[in-house]
C-alpha cells in the first residue's frame, strides 16, 4: 500500500511516499529554519507563509523522485494537529483538495502520534506490543502506553514547558542560536571532547521522587538565569550546555525507568525532536538494558518529517470524508 503523507504543522514543509508504512519510496523536508533563526524563535504568521510557497513544490519534488502516476497512490495522510494553526491549515487545505480531485481516501493523523511512527520507518525488528512511548518535542514531552496500534492511553508528561522547549528557551539564555536543542547539543559535545564528562549538577531534576511520571522543566530557565547572573566561576557556554544537556536527560531518563519498570512493556519506543539527542540516545539506551527493548528513530526521522505521517496512517488507517478533515492546533495525544 502506498501512502502519500503530508506534514505542516510548524515550520518544516514535507511530502513522503511511504510503502506499507515502512519503506520510503521519497522523502523531502523543506525548512524555514533560517527564517526564525534571525528572529530567535518561530513566528507563526512567517512560518505559514513558507508553508504556502512550498507545498506543491514539495509534493511534486516527492511524487517525481518516486516515479510514480498519481495512480498508483492508494491514500494521501496528513497532519491535523497539534502544531500552529496557519501552518496546519495549508497542509489540511492542500490534501482536501487533492484528495477531492484525485479521488483518493484520506487519512488524518495526531502529529504527536505520528512522531511515534518514525520507530517504524526502515526498521529491521519491530516494536512489540505492550509498548511505551515517550514523545519529547518541541511542544509536548508525554509519555503514553501503547497496547495496539490506535490503542493509546496518557501516563503523564509535563506540567508546564516541554523538554525542547527548555532547550530552546536555555539556549537563548546562553547566546545560543535557535534550535537550542542541535545548539546546546554541539557545545556541550565541544566541551565533552576537550574535558570529561561535566558533573557538577548544577541544575535541578525536578518530580524525580514523584510517584507519577509527571515532570516539569519551567524551573530549568530560571535555574540557568540566576546562575548566569551570579557566576563568580566563569564557566563556559559550552560547560553551562553540558550542564543543562545533563539536567534535562537526567530527569527524561530517570522517568522512562520509572514507567518501564510500572508497565514492563515490551518495546520502549523514543520520539519526537529530542530524540535526537545523543547523549539522551546513549543514556536512555544503557539505562533500559535488560529492561525492555529500546527503540529510537533513525536521526532523519526524529524532527518533523512526513515519512513518520505516512506511517502511522499505514497502521490506522482510518480514512475520513474530505469535509470532516479539521485543522486542530490543541489535540492531545489520544485524539
Ligand atoms: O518534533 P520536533 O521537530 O517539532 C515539534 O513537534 O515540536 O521538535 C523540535 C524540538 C526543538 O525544541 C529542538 O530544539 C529539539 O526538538 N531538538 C533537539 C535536538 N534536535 C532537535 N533537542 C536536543 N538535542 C537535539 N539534537
Ligand atoms: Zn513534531
Amino acid at each position: 500500500m502506498l501512502i502519500l503523507g503530508i506534514e505542516t504543522s510548524c515550520d518544516e514543509t514535507a511530502a513522503a511516499v511511504v510503502e506499507n508504512g515502512q519503506t520510503v519510496v521519497s522523502s523531502a523536508v523543506f525548512s524555514s529554519l533560517s527564517q526564525h533563526v534571525k528572529t530567535g524563535g518561530i513566528i507563526p504568521e512567517v512560518a505559514a507563509r513558507r508553508q504556502i510557497e512550498s507545498i506543491i513544490p514539495v509534493i511534486e519534488g516527492v511524487l517525481k523522485i518516486a516515479k510514480l502516476k498519481i495512480d498508483n497512490l492508494d491514500a494521501i495522510s496528513v497532519t491535523y494537529g497539534p502544531g500552529l494553526i496557519g501552518s496546519l491549515l495549508v497542509g489540511v487545505e492542500t490534501a482536501k483538495t487533492l484528495s477531492l480531485v484525485w479521488n483518493k481516501p484520506l487519512v488524518p493523523v495526531n502529529h504527536l502520534v505520528a512522531h511515534i511512527y518514525a520507530n517504524w520507518i526502515d526498521a529491521k525488528i519491530m516494536p512489540k506490543f505492550a509498548a511505551v512511548a515517550l514523545v519529547v518535542s518541541g511542544g509536548h514531552t508525554d509519555f503514553v502506553l501503547m497496547k495496539n496500534h490506535g490503542e493509546i492511553k496518557y501516563l503523564g508528561g509535563t506540567r508546564d514547558d516541554a523538554a525542547g522547549e527548555a532547550f530552546d528557551k536555555t539556549a537563548r539564555l546562553l547566546g545560543l542560536p535557535y534550535p537550542g536543542g542541535p545548539a546546546i547539543s554541539a557545545a556541550a559535545e565541544k566541551f565533552e571532547i576537550l574535558n570529561s564528562k561535566s558533573e557538577l549538577n548544577l541544575f535541578p531534576r525536578p518530580m524525580l521522587d514523584s510517584d507519577n511520571l509527571d515532570m516539569s522543566f519551567s524551573g530549568l530557565k530560571t535555574a540557568v538565569l540566576n546562575f548566569i547572573k551570579k557566576q563568580s566561576n566563569n564557566l563556559t557556554i559550552e560547560q553551562l550546555s553540558a550542564e543543562i544537556q545533563e539536567a534535562i536527560v537526567d530527569t527524561l531518563v530517570a522517568k522512562s525507568i520509572k514507567a518501564v519498570e510500572k508497565y514492563k512493556p515490551k518495546s520502549f519506543l523514543l520520539a519526537g525532536g529530542v530524540s535526537a539527542n545523543k547523549r539522551l540516545r546513549e543514556k536512555i539506551t544503557q539505562a533500559l538494558k535488560g529492561k525492555t527493548k529500546v527503540f529510537i528513530p533513525d536521526p532523519k526521522y526524529t524532527t518533523d518529517n512526513a515519512a513518520m505521517i505516512a506511517s502511522a496512517a499505514y497502521s490506522n488507517y482510518q480514512p475520513v470524508p474530505w469535509q470532516k478533515v479539521i485543522a486542530n492546533p490543541s489535540l492531545s495525544i489520544e485524539e
